[in-house]
């Protein structure tokens, strides 16, 4: 057994800078329900689910009976050219779920990644189109088609593919005119310039958006914007593909949170929570991009039969718990939390989000809207010395994001909320030493 120096020490030398994303040194034994328990034996409430993956919690007794029961009686099969039942099942459950009443077909991969990837591929050879458009600031992934629709900073390092064109995404408190009143149309009046440019609409496959940017900055657009862009792409013919992998699967309080703007997309992407901490992701779209291309995507392990059973487990028990209700009820009590917080500290720029997706933008001050990257570092770290769990996101590496497991109680966000303004009292009255931070490169 590693003590926790151990495991860092052999964690630094070991392990490739690549892979990794850290705000503080946690290091983690065990975990359930919406708390992590380090080698320490320190508790922690989990204000991330793992970068929202457990959505049902950690150590789910249901899901594990049920990945060993699937494991005795079919360990593994490749669905490529063996099909099973778990796939099926679950391919179903999500056509069901997700909205659209034409031919739809689902396709299965390990990550979010993987799954738009897909999107980049696919999109282009199912219209007879080549461009695409996404959004500056979304983040669909790693993999080279993935990582060329994204529009982070974190991308910024590497080459994508060409035929992609980015728009900027509405975002009231950052409107990217420096003017938010008629955002809406400023967005729209931007898209129309790329048509009459750089990428005429009759050459446009697909437009990709996430309906809240979450690594992006947890920012919801204007609730008529996705409606427009519903609009926009039925005029011209392009497809719409919603990226749901972080939002989706209940999150907002809502199977996905595009349903909040009761919009059908033709695709929508699926992964992290999904599979409950099993690797799986999925696409649902409609059968005419699902079937472009003959084995045109596939991997080996896809929808297999362990991650695939989780995911039906999970699935039951997000509706049995009724956890989309949970999702709702307990994120209007954490954002009221976040905005009594917000009038106590002006370094509160702006609570936003939806459901239990929400987001806390950390700035100089209110008035001057100056992102404070550093002080969002702090507040995460002192978080996790007062054992509380949160990472940070957003272009600008100033927003503290809140993604709790969906079972979260009232009682823990009194704690969560009680333990936040402690937070913010110590990081503001200066007694927190900044030097523990810089190690800590989070997004680079
Ligand atoms: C909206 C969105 N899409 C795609 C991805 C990529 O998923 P993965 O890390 O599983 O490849 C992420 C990951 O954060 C995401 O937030």
């Amino acid at each position: 057994m590693m003590n926790e120096t151990e495991l860092l020490n052999k964690d630094k030398a070991y392990i490739s800078e690549g892979l990794k994303l850290r705000f503080h040194p946690l290091t983690v034994k065990s975990a359930k329900g919406c708390s992590i328990t380090d080698l320490n034996g320190k508790n922690y409430l989990d204000l991330t689910a793992g970068w929202a993956v457990a959505n049902v919690g950690y150590g789910r007794k249901s899901i594990a009976e049920s990945i060993y029961q699937q494991y005795l009686n079919l360990s593994f099969t490749t669905q490529l050219s063996a099909p099973s039942e778990t796939m099926i099942e679950l391919a179903e459950k999500l056509i069901k779920i997700v909205p659209g009443n034409f031919e739809k077909k689902v396709w299965f991969g390990h990550s979010g990644s993987d799954a738009n990837d897909l999107i980049s591929k696919f999109i282009p050879v199912a219209s007879g189109r080549s461009k695409l458009i996404s959004f500056m600031g979304s983040y669909h992934g790693q993999t080279m088609g993935a990582s060329s629709l994204s529009g982070h900073s974190a991308q910024s390092k590497f080459e994508g593919r060409g035929n992609v064109v980015k728009i900027p995404y509405p975002n009231l408190y950052r409107p990217f005119s420096g003017i938010s009143e008629g955002l809406t149309e400023q967005t729209f009046h931007f898209l129309n310039e790329v048509f009459a440019t750089i990428c005429p609409a009759e050459d446009t496959a697909g437009i990709i958006i996430e309906a809240i940017q979450s690594d992006g900055g947890m920012i919801l657009p204007p609730k008529e914007f996705l409606q427009g862009l519903r609009k926009v792409c039925d005029q011209y013919g392009i497809y719409l593909i919603l990226d749901e992998v972080k939002v989706g699967m209940g999150r907002t309080g809502k199977w996905f949170s595009f349903e909040h703007a009761g919009i059908i997309p033709d695709v929508v992407v699926l992964g992290k929570s999904l599979g409950a901490g099993l690797p799986i992701s999925a696409v649902v779209g409609r059968k005419e991009i699902l079937d472009c291309v003959a084995a045109g995507h596939m991997f080996t392990t896809s929808g297999n039969p362990l991650s695939t059973c989780a995911a039906l487990e999970s699935i039951r028990i997000l509706e049995d718990e009724q956890l989309l209700s949970n999702a709702e009820q307990q994120g209007v009590r954490f954002m009221d939390g976040l905005k009594l917080l917000q009038k106590k500290f002006t370094c509160i720029g702006d609570v936003r989000g939806k459901g239990l997706a929400l987001g806390v933008e950390i700035v100089e001050d209110q008035l001057s809207k100056k992102p404070d990257a550093l002080k969002t570092a702090a507040l995460c770290y002192r978080s996790y010395e007062l054992g509380l769990l949160i990472y940070n996101v957003g272009i600008h590496g100033n927003v503290l994001e809140i993604t709790p497991p969906l079972t979260i109680s009232s009682q823990e966000i009194q704690h969560a909320l009680i333990t936040l303004e402690q937070v913010f009292i110590d990081i503001e009255s200066g007694s927190f030493d900044t030097n523990k931070v810089l190690e800590f490169a989070g997004w680079g």
